[in-house]
């Protein structure tokens, strides 16, 4: 019997800092500028430098997005920071096959995970080091930083999803996470 090579893996995640490294690992970086039309206090935003970085999103996907056959992760690094009082956060978006859903685990930092049913009813989890946080079907999600330093998540998702980002942009979520006497909370967001 003649023994076979023992190839060591082509990507790897620092557990200590969620960077992702190897082959086929690609990042994209979203500013303020992107995010125009997406927080509470538009004006606020606006008055904000546009290049602000509030996000790095840091992908390994298998098999290209849409196409079966590969568990999708990326490692995204939200910035601290609020416009006016609502935190420093992810677009959010439902996923386009909607009955797949998504893991996230905690790196580092201090966030909180907003979940959105079809129903419209939002509720929200602590992210802290260490906690995973299932995101099931048929709900978009956003992460909000709520902390002082970076909020490093790392999300699992089948590579056949597809993302749906166009309700979000239309109607928002129906809270928002804000700092309300100096602390965070979710806040109901009436209907325009
Ligand atoms: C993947 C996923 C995350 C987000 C990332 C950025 O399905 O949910 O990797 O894509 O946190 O957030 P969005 O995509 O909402 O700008
Ligand atoms: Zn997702």
């Amino acid at each position: 019997m003649s023994a076979s090579e023992i190839s060591p893996a082509r990507v790897t995640l620092d557990p200590q800092t969620g960077v992702l490294r190897g082959a086929g690992v690609t990042e994209s970086v979203k500013t303020l500028r992107q995010l125009a039309g997406y927080f509470r206090d538009e004006a606020a935003r606006a008055a904000m430098d546009p290049e602000t970085v509030l996000y790095r999103v840091q992908s390994y996907e298998p098999q290209p997005e849409g196409v079966e056959g590969a568990i999708c992760c990326a490692t995204t690094f939200l910035m601290p920071g609020r416009v006016g009082d609502e935190y420093f956060m992810t677009r959010g978006h439902y996923h386009a096959a909607q009955d797949r859903p998504e893991m996230e685990v905690t790196v580092s930092g201090e966030g909180v995970l907003v979940l959105m049913d079809e129903n419209r009813q939002t509720r929200a989890e602590i992210m802290r080091p260490g906690s995973v946080h299932a995101v099931p079907p048929r709900t978009a999600h956003r992460v909000a930083n709520i902390g002082t330093e970076p909020l490093v998540f790392v999300s699992y998702w089948p590579s056949e999803t597809g993302h749906d980002y166009g309700e979000i942009v239309a109607r928002g979520f129906s809270g928002r996470v804000r700092q309300i006497n100096g602390k965070p909370a979710l806040v109901p967001e009436p209907e325009a």
